[in-house]
């Protein structure tokens, strides 16, 4: 990667809408693409139209980057996203995320699927990330030379979860009854679920829920200086003694069944945001 691949991804999308000018960027995670049904779409870009988004595999095959408006506010939705498992590089993975900042993006709305570790947890709960760990991350998005442009050599990570987004998500899910926890987010790299022993270990360590994404994104968003929100969708119980097979039908229904209070969280979150 490189500052030109971000310039001319950038100088592409641009092209294609000059009077747009989105603040607010938006990353959808697995089994949660229909929050884009939401999004009034001005211009919709196939991954594969936009030059050196990394090229497509099977899973991320559908990818679209859209322009348009949600709760009343110009946004950049990125509609499929880029894994570590589908054998990118951890520059790759976070390269639209580059590009958003680059659009001028100032904060970060993300979504993922996730597993619950905390017991207390129910299929289909929405999880408020307010901290994360990256420790099983085989490598940072950050390692190599990193143009001195895109940001600080050693970025703090002492709160990579805005302060103020977090507290407006938490009024918002309060006003609209919508079922929400919080909780420390551990990203691993998968494409494997993990053993009754992982998940009993990643709960020792003070995770509540667990998935194979995000992580990256917001690393390389905090390094931009991009403001982040990031929410889960509890789609798996992964309690040790209770364990059962994981089947992605499963992990998809759950996952649908919470996307209308994910998409109402997050309109009301961009309509009100400061
Ligand atoms: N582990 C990792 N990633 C996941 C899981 C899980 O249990 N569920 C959904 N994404």
């Amino acid at each position: 990667m490189t500052f030109d691949t971000i310039l001319s991804a950038t100088a592409y999308i641009r092209q294609q809408l000059p009077d747009f000018h989105p603040e607010i960027g938006i990353i959808l995670g697995t089994g949660l693409g229909h929050l884009a049904g939401a999004v009034d779409v001005q211009l919709s870009l196939p991954y594969a139209s936009i030059p050196h988004f990394p090229l497509a595999t099977a899973e991320s095959h559908s990818g679209k980057l859209l322009l348009g408006t949600l709760g009343g506010r110009p946004v950049v939705c990125l509609q499929g996203r880029f894994h570590y498992y589908e054998g990118y590089t951890m520059q790759e993975v976070t390269f639209p995320v580059r590009v958003l900042k680059a659009l001028g993006v100032q904060s970060l709305l993300v979504s993922n699927a996730a597993g619950g570790l905390n017991p207390a947890f129910h299929t289909s709960d929405l999880m408020l990330i307010e901290d994360h760990i990256s420790l099983f991350l085989p490598e940072s998005p950050l390692r190599g030379q990193i143009p001195a442009e895109l940001g600080p050599r050693w970025p703090d990570m002492s709160r990579p979860y805005d302060d103020t987004l977090l507290a407006l998500a938490k009024t918002i899910a309060a006003e609209n009854q919508l079922s929400i926890q919080t909780g420390t987010y551990v990203s691993v790299p998968g494409p494997q679920l993990e053993t009754r022993a992982e998940y009993r270990a990643l709960r020792m360590l003070g995770a509540d829920a667990v998935g194979m994404s995000t992580v990256p994104e917001v690393i390389v968003a905090r390094h931009g200086g991009m403001r982040v929100l990031a929410c889960s969708v509890i789609t798996d119980l992964c309690i040790p003694e209770t364990l059962r097979e994981a089947r992605i039908e499963d992990i998809l229904a759950a996952a649908a069944k919470a996307e209308p209070q994910l998409t109402l969280l997050f309109r009301e979150v961009i309509a009100r945001m400061p």
